[in-house]
């Protein structure tokens, strides 16, 4: 086991340093680095025309893959203007959906073999739509059901709570949104914003790198987490679904109770909750809202609670607001872009409360690592 965890004390440390690789691996041969070349994804089974008609997309998924759903639906909607539904797999069949012929329904699934994904799709399926799947797992049942696949290429992840999975499946998102991309009447800004994602895809790698390479202070201050009963996590747009993958990860590898929520929703209720010395990770990577972000962190801080950022390199607000100390960087690039070294963010603070607990990381009590029952 020892030599498998490839010298790390445990899987999901391994499996966090590979993902720089499950982002250049998840678009080889797919994003040509010569940008005059068109992006081709034949295993999704899908014309020009098709994407030209589509008028709706659903995601359905479960657990960190349902984050990566939802930050689809905020690039999506953004981006490409079309109309976006998340569900968890859990809730879509149940809850009488209503589809269209020119739908898609889009399974996102780690293993492949998620019973309430799988569920979804079937019911997809019977209303007409057409089905595809994001799975990190070749030929599995998810991949079989689907009409089209696009296969993320993180490799076998082993620690349950997943990491380079999620990193997949975001970089899967982008790369679906590139190729429709290429068929949709975009704004000359959304043009641009295209043209950024498509470059800065591959340079995300060595941005994820740099925040492995600085995980010290992340370390530092999840040890400080790790003493606490409790912790919250922030963010709005696209750093909204991090904060819930923040707060899952810290639970289910730590069991510290965490909470992830849009930080304008804190003064609805949580803001009862905070007191003093009480963590609220607050990330503030969208440039859109960052100045409402900075007057979340305020609310926070006259709680007398401690507030911990995650922002794009060379801020000067925040750091000024809550002290270098308390502040964690990710390489400034753009607001889809930083999406993934901040999801490592949360990902590192995670693990080291964990680790400081002497909690069974890669086996934490009550979790599997792939629910195939309902
Ligand atoms: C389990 C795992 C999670 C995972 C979820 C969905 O709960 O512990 O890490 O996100 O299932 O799994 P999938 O394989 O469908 O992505």
């Amino acid at each position: 086991e020892v030599a498998q965890k490839g010298g790390y004390e445990h899987f999901m440390l391994k499996e966090m340093h590979e993902q720089p690789q499950t982002v250049t691996d998840t678009l080889l041969g797919r994003v040509p680095e010569d940008s005059r070349l068109p992006i081709e994804i034949p295993e999704l089974n899908i014309t020009p025309d098709d994407v030209r008609r589509v008028e709706r997309l659903t995601f359905v998924a479960c657990g960190t893959a349902y984050h990566a759903g939802v930050i689809a639906k905020y690039a999506f909607e953004q981006i490409l203007r079309i109309p976006v539904n998340v569900d968890v797999g859990s809730e879509f069949r149940y809850r009488q959906p209503i589809l269209g012929k020119n739908e898609w329904v889009i399974a996102i699934s780690q293993s492949g073999e998620t019973a309430d994904t799988i569920a979804s799709m079937r019911e997809g399926k019977e209303q007409g739509a057409r089905v595809l799947a994001i799975t990190n797992v070749v030929g599995s049942s998810v991949a079989r059901l689907a009409d089209g696949v696009l296969y993320t290429r993180a490799g076998p992840e082993v620690a349950v709570a997943s990491t380079k999975a999620f990193i997949g499946q975001i970089v899967g998102v982008y790369l679906l949104l590139l190729y429709m991309a290429q068929y949709r009447h975009l704004s000359p800004s959304a043009q641009q914003v295209v043209r950024e994602l498509r470059q800065g895809l591959w340079r995300s790698a060595r941005d994820i790198e740099r925040v492995l390479e600085t995980a010290d202070k992340t370390r530092a201050i999840a040890e400080r987490i790790a003493e606490k009963p409790v912790a919250f996590f922030i963010g709005r747009n696209m750093d909204e679904p991090l904060a819930r993958e923040g707060a899952l990860k810290l639970k289910e590898i730590s069991y510290i109770h965490a909470q992830g929520y849009p930080a304008g929703e804190l003064k609805h209720g949580t803001l009862a909750l905070l007191e003093s010395g009480v963590p609220v990770v607050a990330l503030a990577t969208q440039s859109s809202v960052y100045d409402k972000m900075v007057s979340n962190m305020q609310e926070v801080l006259a709680r007398d609670a401690w507030c911990i950022g995650i922002v794009p390199e060379g801020d000067e607000r925040v750091t000024q607001l809550l002290g270098e100390e308390n502040v964690l960087t990710i390489p400034r690039s753009n607001d889809y872009l930083h999406v993934l070294p901040a999801a490592v963010q949360v990902q590192l603070i995670a693990y080291y409360a964990a680790r400081a607990l002497g909690r069974d990381i890669d086996q934490p009590r009550n979790l599997a690592k792939s629910v195939t029952v309902e």
